[in-house]
């Protein structure tokens, strides 16, 4: 089955064809983080603009890398939300087109589960699954006892982690998006400042982070009216394990309780290299459970995710291929 991917929720317009949900047939995506960075984040109306200029070019050129035509197409898969509106809109549009024209079913994603999916490029599931999925937007720890079946465990109570890193990044004078460079500088600090730990033993699974991001942004504050200078490298190192703490801590306590036999990680922050270490570190002393996450290039947004989980998507609505039609 040859599932054709669509994703426009935030700042890459993307599009991707997939075979069997494993074989990547193309997988476009024109990101516009040049035009967002200046104003320090994705500013909606920019976005829906650049979609509308870009999608056209990006249909067609998966459409030529992957040699096919729109007859060899069997599911249309289109992110519907969570997202900007009028970036999701775009892509929408565009997907439900083609669909039409060419007499092809069109499934909506969810972003969310298609991050998940980005997972199953490289590695095939083991119920059940536990997925960290922690990305600009969200943090969320999911539970899955079989394909396309999401149980919410936990998530976020304020900011995302992606957002947490962003606006630290902002205030250490980082340029958009920050993860990845507060990343870079952590590798090459040291833990020595203290911030808070929240864990929000109520909510076993749910997560808070704009109180450490809060401490850092005091922190900086502090130390500038002071006029006492700041280690960067440490500070970016200090929040960086201190999140990360967080983040393995409560995956490894809902992967015990719910007897899980595979962590997967998704979405933009699972790039992170102290995570990748400290989850990789922690589920080696757990044999009972296997951990997989993208390779770098598909847990920042793409199609192909989209279309790996229009794959399954499909087969749990029962869309047959076209052959068998
Ligand atoms: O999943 P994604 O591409 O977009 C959303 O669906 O939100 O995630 C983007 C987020 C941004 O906040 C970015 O700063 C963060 O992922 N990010 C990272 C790293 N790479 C990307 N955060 C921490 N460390 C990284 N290496
Ligand atoms: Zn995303």
């Amino acid at each position: 089955m040859i599932v054709l991917g669509v994703e426009t929720s935030c700042d890459e317009t993307a599009v991707a064809l997939v075979q069997n949900g494993k074989t990547i047939l193309s997988d476009v995506v024109y990101t516009q983080i040049k035009f967002h960075e200046k104003y320090g984040g994705v500013v909606p109306e920019v976005a829906s603009r650049r979609h509308v200029q870009k999608i056209l070019t990006v249909f067609e050129e998966a459409l030529i890398k992957a040699n096919l035509s729109p007859k060899d197409i069997d599911v249309v898969a289109v992110t519907t939300n969570p997202g900007l509106i009028g970036s999701l809109l775009v892509g929408l549009n565009a997907a439900h087109t083609f669909a039409y024209a060419n007499d092809i079913p069109c499934v909506d994603i969810n972003h969310l589960h298609g991050h998940i999916y980005a997972n199953y490029i490289e590695s095939d599931f083991h119920f059940p699954v536990l997925a960290l999925i922690v990305s600009g937007g969200h943090t969320e720890l999911i539970l899955m006892r079989d394909h396309y079946e999401f149980e919410l465990l936990g998530q976020t109570l304020d900011d995302a982690v992606g957002e947490a890193y962003d606006k630290v990044g902002r205030v250490m004078g980082l340029t958009y998006p920050a993860g990845v460079k507060v990343d870079r500088l952590a590798q090459s600090g040291k833990h020595t400042y203290s911030l808070p730990l929240v864990y929000l033993d109520k909510n076993r699974y749910d997560f808070s982070f704009s109180g450490i991001k809060s401490a850092v942004l005091n922190l900086i504050n502090t130390h500038q009216m002071k006029n006492e200078p700041i280690n960067i490298e440490d500070l970016a190192t200090s929040f960086q394990e201190s999140v990360v703490q967080v983040l393995v801590d409560k995956t490894l306590q809902a992967a015990q309780e719910y007897k899980v036999s595979h962590i997967i990680m998704a979405g933009g922050v699972a790039a992170n290299s102290g995570l990748r270490k400290k989850m990789g570190e922690v589920v080696a002393c757990h044999k009972e459970f296997i951990l997989t996450y993208p390779s770098l290039r598909y847990c920042t947004d793409n199609a192909v995710m989209i279309a790996v989980a229009g794959y399954f998507k499909a087969q749990k609505l029962g869309i047959p291929k076209k052959n068998q039609k």
